[in-house]
């Protein structure tokens, strides 16, 4: 038998923050095999063992839940699967902003989340601007599969799939559909398949002699190359004392566009020269979590993110980091901005400064 090759799980796990967009499918698997992606890899039972099946290809697998991440980025270390990588991350946003056009070999999206309430439809990921990425991120001869148990989400997929004329409905009989048959079932379709239920199965591709158009990579991705980015903050001369700041805390909220900044809590140390800001910033569907760290000095507290790996630097993040100073600002009548790294992102609105 095999000896599985030893790998960490970390070694398997990709970071947004870590990578420039649109990815380079080279940097992240060291090689050039075909690369196929699976959406939503619940324990990665599907995804783990196909890996195991083709070494000649490269997986990537994308999962929102933290917890179920964390259960597959294990299980492909355990089995030793080192053709496949894990992103923790809407899948909404790497296929908007990270895949690069004309790229990817094969989708598989097992059971995706049905959201069947009326106003949750538009959490669902098959929206139109979304069928178009996946077309234009598809190779020539690349194909996308979609199984689900809901009867409904299947019928607005497939209208969605035929309104996308540049991608073809596959028979039964063509390969990818037989091989896409013979492959491990996911967790939900062994479990739902049990229970007797109905399962809908649709493959559709990018006909191998479609034109490949070059096209430039997308110039508003908002996550910019963050790396070497200093930490964003914002010095707010004069505050009023910490411990008055906290005590008299109230969530704040801020929504412009597609970005929705909330500051919900603050935490006071037991010295009350420090407090935690507790965020949370939505961004095209990317949602990040993470505390601001407000730092007393005297005359001055500093408003900054509370760790350096924290949050993706993104221009909604320096937003919320530019509220919670604004929030210290008003709260502080001879208050005013001091030195800063994030002026563009700061609100002057509220004591009729110019920006
Ligand atoms: C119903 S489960 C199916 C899991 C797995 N595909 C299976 O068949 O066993 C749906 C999975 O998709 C994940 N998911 C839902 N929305 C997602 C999104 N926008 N991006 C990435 N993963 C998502 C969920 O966290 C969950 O693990």
């Amino acid at each position: 038998m095999a000896v599985p090759t030893t790998i960490a799980p970390h070694d398997l796990e990709i970071r947004l923050r870590d990578l420039s967009r649109p990815w380079r499918w080279e940097a992240i698997f060291a090689n050039e095999r075909p690369v196929e992606i699976e959406v939503g890899t619940g324990n990665g039972t599907f995804l783990v063992n196909a890996a195991l099946r083709s070494p000649e290809r490269a997986f990537l697998g994308i999962e929102v839940s933290g917890k179920f991440f964390s259960k597959a980025v294990r299980r492909a270390a355990r089995e030793g699967a080192t053709n496949v990588r894990m992103v923790y991350a809407d899948a909404a946003y790497v296929l908007r902003h990270c895949i690069p056009p004309t790229s990817v070999a094969a989708y598989h999206f097992y059971f995706p989340e049905p959201w069947p309430k009326k106003r949750h439809a538009k959490r669902r990921l098959f929206q139109p601007d979304m069928v178009a990425r996946l077309y234009e991120t598809l190779e020539p001869g690349g194909y996308l599969l979609v199984v689900t148990d809901v009867t409904d989400y299947f019928e607005t997929i497939e209208a969605l799939l035929i309104a996308e004329a540049r991608l073809e409905r596959l028979e039964e009989s063509t390969p990818p559909l037989e091989s896409a048959r013979g492959r491990t079932m996911t967790s939900y379709e062994k479990k739902y398949r049990a229970e007797g239920r109905g399962i809908h199965y649709g493959v559709w591709w990018r006909p191998p002699t479609d034109p490949v158009e070059v096209e430039p990579p997308p110039a508003d991705a908002p996550l910019e190359a963050l790396k070497e980015e200093p930490m964003p903050h914002v010095v707010v001369e004069r505050p009023v004392k910490l411990r008055d700041y906290v005590a008299g805390f109230r969530p704040l909220a801020h929504k412009e566009a597609t970005t929705v900044c909330k500051a919900t809590e603050a935490y006071l140390n037991s010295t009350g020269t420090t407090a935690l800001v507790e965020a949370v910033v939505i961004e095209e569907g990317l949602p990040q979590k993470f505390f601001v760290l407000v730092s007393e000095k005297p005359g001055q507290a500093t408003v900054r993110l509370a760790r350096p790996d924290g949050p993706e630097r993104t221009r909604g993040v320096k937003r919320l980091l530019a509220l919670v100073a604004k929030d210290l600002l008003d709260r502080s009548p001879r208050s005013a901005y001091g030195a800063t790294n994030i002026e563009p992102f700061l609100f002057h609105e509220a004591r009729g400064e110019e920006p």
